[in-house]
Formats: C-alpha cells, sequence, structure tokens
C-alpha cells in the first residue's frame, strides 16, 4: 500500500465548531497567546492557563468529527494513511483513524510535572484542572500541550513519516507555526502534494495542487481527485 501522509492543522476541525487561531475572530484574538500557551506564561499565572484549558475542553465535548476527519478514516482502506496533527483535540482518534502523531500535545490529557513520562487521560465527568491538582503520587500536573518555548518532541517522528510519504496532504494550517510548518520540506523530490485551505498559505513548491475550499468539501474532492488521477 502507499504510504499517505497528512498533515493537519485547526482548520480541518473548524467545521465541527472548535475556533482556529488565527482566523478573524481565533482564538488569538480572545486570548493573549503568550499569556495561555507558552512556557512563561504558564509559569506567571498557572491557574489561568488550567481555566482556559478547562475550558477547551469543556467545549471539546460536545463537538463530533466532521465528513473530513471520516474521510481521512475512509482512505485507509486504499492507503496506509499516517495523520500527522497540530491540533489537540480528538477528532481524529474519534473518527477512527489508526495512526494519530499529535504534535502539539492532546487536550484530554495531562502529565506529572515531576515525571514527564507519566500522562493521565482525563474523563467527560473529570475535565477540570488547577495549579492544586495532584496526581495520585502527590505531585502537581499541567496540561499534555507542547507550550510555545518548549521543543516539540514528536518532530523527529513527524519528519520521519512526511520523508516516506508518496503522497503528501496539508489540511487547514496556516503554516506559521515552526517547525510543524517546516515538515513539507522533508518529501521527497516529486511527491505529489495536496493542500486544502479556504485561505491557501502561499508556499512554492513542485507537484503541489491546492484545492482552495473547506476541510469537509476539499477531502471529498480529494478522494475523487486520488481515485481518478
Ligand atoms: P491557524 O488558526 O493558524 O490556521 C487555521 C487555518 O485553517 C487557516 O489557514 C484557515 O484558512 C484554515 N481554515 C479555516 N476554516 C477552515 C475549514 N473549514 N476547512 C479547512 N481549513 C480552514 O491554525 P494552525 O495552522 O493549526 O499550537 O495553527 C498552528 C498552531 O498554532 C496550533 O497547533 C496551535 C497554535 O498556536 C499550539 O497551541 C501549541
Amino acid at each position: 500500500m502507499k504510504k499517505l501522509i497528512v498533515l493537519t492543522g485547526a482548520g480541518i476541525s473548524a467545521e465541527s465548531g472548535i475556533s482556529t487561531f488565527r482566523d478573524a475572530g481565533g482564538l488569538w484574538d480572545e486570548y493573549p497567546v503568550m499569556e495561555v500557551a507558552s512556557h512563561d506564561g504558564f509559569m506567571r499565572n498557572p491557574a489561568l492557563v488550567h481555566s482556559f484549558y478547562n475550558q477547551r475542553r469543556k467545549e471539546l465535548l460536545s463537538c463530533r468529527p466532521n465528513a473530513a476527519h471520516l474521510g481521512l478514516k475512509e482512505l485507509e482502506k486504499w492507503y496506509d494513511v499516517h495523520i500527522i496533527t497540530q491540533n489537540v483535540d480528538d477528532l481524529h482518534e474519534k473518527a477512527g483513524s489508526a495512526n494519530v502523531l499529535h504534535l502539539h500535545g492532546e487536550l484530554m490529557k495531562v502529565r506529572s510535572m515531576r515525571d514527564e513520562s507519566r500522562v493521565y487521560t482525563l474523563t467527560p465527568d473529570n475535565l477540570e484542572t488547577s495549579p492544586e491538582t495532584r496526581d495520585k503520587y502527590g505531585d502537581p500536573v499541567r496540561p499534555h500541550i507542547v507550550f510555545f518555548q518548549e521543543p516539540v518532541p514528536n518532530i523527529t517522528a513527524a519528519a520521519e513519516l512526511v520523508k516516506q510519504a508518496d503522497i503528501l496532504v496539508v489540511i487547514g494550517t496556516s503554516l506559521v507555526v515552526y517547525p510543524a510548518a517546516g515538515l513539507l520540506y522533508y518529501a521527497r523530490r516529486g511527491t505529489p502534494i495536496y493542500y486544502i485551505d479556504p485561505k491557501p498559505a502561499e508556499i512554492d513548491m513542485p507537484n503541489l495542487t491546492v484545492i482552495p475550499e473547506k476541510a469537509t468539501e476539499g477531502v471529498a474532492r480529494l478522494i475523487t481527485l486520488l481515485q481518478n488521477p
């Protein structure tokens, strides 16, 4: 089976009701990003950061995967699909995708601040954390999110996947946050690249097909294009 590698961003979850970050009215218009999503911000005011992610978790509970997430699952019938997502939601997993690599962490998880290998999944009836929350060892926990100013542990694995791509698909990302945005450049020469986004970033790469549509329509078109090249 050919390897189809997908890089997704906030745009794929927009039609599920999750705000993107940088569109007009996006999350970073409403909240100062360096206060709620940076390492320094967390050190300065952990209560604010916990409450920001508590709110995001509550919103996620009412969201369902959309036709774009489900379409990527369907592509597993014909391709060895691996999804690299910048999203912290769990909608790819809820759609049933088998291989999902989270670059920027996972909203429904927290981890010990003493031992970062201790990661805990929150349940819908126990979503809230605060600076006072303790794990079973008595240690404080933090959101399992990659804050700005922190390294991206999964970037090496993601680059390896992109190197192996027979086809690369990019969906719903402004491609401004590095190192994720640099992943495209690991594709082997000649790899076909499809980029689905109603307002695509300007990228200059050979073999690029831009599909300037919303994720749900764009993934449907992608499936047609792949079946009738
Ligand atoms: P952005 O908010 O920067 O970009 C969202 C992209 O989605 C834009 O290019 C939009 O045009 C596009 N978009 C909007 N609606 C869409 C739809 N219905 N279908 C498809 N695309 C649509 O989000 P990201 O690129 O994901 O990191 O942002 C990257 C990172 O910046 C995030 O992972 C997050 C943020 O800070 C952390 O919080 C660590």
